[in-house]
């Protein structure tokens, strides 16, 4: 079975909420099935215009995962824009995707709906990254919920493809959309976001994360009365302990005289320690820029080497090139 995951590179620095609610989860699938793990930087084109600053924040989502364990023996960590074929697979792929179900595509429609314009590329993103999924034939695309929509897009248009010019030609994948992720809370609970502005970066120097986990919005229970353990509070706090130390810290917080500060002070710990190594590995992968190029750089190569031959086959079907040697 073959997993297949794709990521933009927006620039936003990496928080909890990325990591728990996502990032562990695909590591995971990585490191016990075949998976490849792209940087969508042609999707990137149709938010970020600056080139230098795409390559900055292609970099950074690579050192992220690395950081994280990201096994490149054996993981395909790569540039979505070192295999171009996707470019003419994606194609290939718009002359059997009806408009209409494009016009459908919430990214699409939100920016219209926002009253901004939309071009071409934002219109076509869902037929590219059907591309990504179906020119390495993915058997599973493990996404958040957000996502759902682009695979089932993804789905329909491999059936439509296969129907018109070869049933065996590209695999229909499935989509895995993981129950139990953690949703995780941001400091004024409301889910950790970027752009809700609530979030904890898990790379940021030490006093930034002290600043944010001090900041930790809590209700005005006096220190000696019980707690509700269900707030962001406990739950971030959760994320970072065994189940002992939970049962543990729970107990006291219901009987009372266990104090906010306390809490915050203890996931502060908690939460540099367990990212420590991490940002060591990422720090020295960083001061190494070449060894990340390489990594890159033979992922590109192994992943074009599965996907060319791919394309190859639908080209053939649909007639383009020349007509292949008989044997
Ligand atoms: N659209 C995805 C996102 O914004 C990124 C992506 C591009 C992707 N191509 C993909 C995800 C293929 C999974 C499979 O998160």
């Amino acid at each position: 079975m073959r997993v297949l995951s794709g990521i933009q590179p927006s620039g936003e620095s990496l928080h909890l909420g990325n990591y728990f609610g996502a990032i562990r989860q695909q590591l995971a699938l990585a490191a016990e099935h075949e998976a490849l793990l792209f940087i969508a930087d042609y999707h990137s084109m149709t938010s970020v215009r600056d080139g230098a600053a795409r390559r900055e924040f292609t970099r950074a989502v690579a050192l992220d995962y690395l950081a994280c364990g990201l096994d490149p023996e054996r993981t395909l960590l790569f540039r979505q824009s070192d295999v171009p074929e996707v470019t003419e697979l994606a194609w290939l792929l718009s002359t059997v995707t009806p408009m209409g179900l494009l016009e459908r595509a919430h990214a699409y429609k939100d920016r219209i709906a926002q009253g901004q314009s939309a071009d071409h590329g934002l219109f076509a993103y869902p037929v590219l990254q059907a591309a990504d999924i179906l020119l390495y034939r993915s058997d599973l695309v493990p996404v958040g919920q957000d996502q759902k929509q682009h695979i089932e897009m993804a789905r329909d248009i491999a059936q439509r493809f296969n129907h018109t010019y070869g049933e065996e030609l590209l695999v229909v994948p499935e989509p895995f959309i993981p129950e139990e992720v953690a949703v995780v809370p941001g400091v004024d609970g409301r889910k950790m976001s970027k752009s809700y502005g609530n979030a904890i970066a898990m790379f940021a120097p030490a006093g930034e994360i002290k600043k944010a986990v001090m900041g930790i919005v809590t209700d005005s229970t006096p220190v000696e009365d019980p707690k509700d353990t269900g707030s962001a509070l406990f739950q971030l706090w959760t994320l970072f302990a065994t189940a002992e130390e939970k049962q543990e810290l729970f107990a006291r917080a219901r009987r009372g005289s266990l104090g906010y500060g306390e809490v915050k002070k203890d996931l502060l710990a908690r939460v540099l320690a367990y990212f420590e190594p991490m940002r060591e590995k990422r720090e020295s992968l960083a001061a190494h820029p070449e060894r990340v190029e390489a990594i890159l750089a033979d992922s590109g190569r192994r992943a074009r080497a599965i996907g060319r031959p791919v394309l190859d086959a639908c080209r053939a079907a649909a007639g383009l090139g020349a007509a292949p040697a008989r044997a």
